[in-house]
């Protein structure tokens, strides 16, 4: 069932625990993910950022698989279609393709424009019954073979945004995307729980959930993170699996070439990270 991701993280929040966002890339990885939402009967939020949205051909074709497969696969969980870190334009090229939910990261321009931009797109949201998530501070990640750490949100810009009618708040708490360097300081549960004091019921989206101790993740989530983003896990696992397979000479064993073949323990590794998160955000039997 595809739905905006709205009334999932309402319940998320209110049962203190969380949804988790798997990135797309292909359609193994939606397969994979879908299949195993269903399997743990779990709500589910498909991520795909700009990036994987060309490399897929766009996203009217991502919108028109991700439908597709929820009717041949007879999905039945609450299952969100999202863009990851929207640009304002990628925003609409979203809506106008029958994506159920969206991102604006408007944390690199100044507050007032990312309010400005925001409100705008809260109101085209709200018609269309579309979830959206905002971004206040931005959360650092390796960029041309730098990487950044993550900043710190002010939870009062936090407050801002929030009031402005979003329905999830990226917030950075010292997070970061893709794999975390040896002299990481950890979360800022100081700054989550400032702004969770001052945002309330509003769902918090914790980005960057590939390498965050398991004791992290739960205490984020009893401090109201209700959204867990993860990318780069599912990556490492496919491309482990893969390269596995292939060292161990299986392509050229019988049809093992067979691309059918070839991908399957990737796409089974995939499985198996879905799963481990879902058990530890806590979602398994809430669809
Ligand atoms: P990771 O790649 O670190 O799991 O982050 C995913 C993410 O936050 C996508 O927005």
């Amino acid at each position: 069932m595809l739905v905006s991701a709205k009334e999932m993280l309402e319940k998320a929040k209110a049962g203190h625990y969380a949804v988790g966002q798997f990135n797309i890339n292909n359609l193994e990885w939606t397969k994979s993910i879908l299949q195993t939402a269903q399997e743990m009967n779990s709500p589910v939020i498909l991520g795909v950022s700009e990036g994987a949205g060309k490399y897929m051909t766009g996203f009217k074709t991502v919108a028109a698989m991700v439908k597709a497969m929820i009717e041949e696969m007879n999905i039945t969980v609450p299952v969100a279609l999202h863009l990851d870190h929207g640009t304002y334009d990628g925003c609409y090229k979203c809506i106008e393709a029958g994506f159920s939910s969206i991102m604006f990261d408007g944390s690199h321009y100044p507050i007032d424009e990312n309010v400005a931009k925001t409100k705008e797109l809260v109101e085209v949201c709200r018609e269309k019954g579309i979830s959206l998530e905002a971004e206040v501070g931005s959360i650092g990640g390796e960029e041309d073979g730098v990487v950044g750490m993550g900043e710190c949100a002010d939870p009062k810009e936090c407050k801002m945004i929030a009031d402005l009618g979003v329905d999830m708040l990226a917030a950075g708490i010292g997070n970061i995307h893709g794999k975390y360097p040896a002299n990481w300081q950890g979360l800022s549960f100081e700054t989550l729980d400032a702004i969770q004091q001052l945002t309330g019921a509003m769902p918090l989206v914790l980005h960057g959930g590939t390498g965050i101790p398991a004791d992290m993740i739960k205490k984020a989530i009893d401090l109201g993170v209700s959204k867990i983003n993860v990318n780069t896990e599912c990556q490492l696992a496919f491309a482990e699996a893969t390269r596995k397979y292939i060292e161990e000479g299986k392509d050229q064993q019988g049809k093992g070439y067979d691309p059918r073949k070839l991908l399957a323990p990737g796409a089974e590794a995939i499985k198996e990270t879905v799963r481990e998160k879902i058990e530890l955000f806590g979602s398994a039997n809430k669809a």
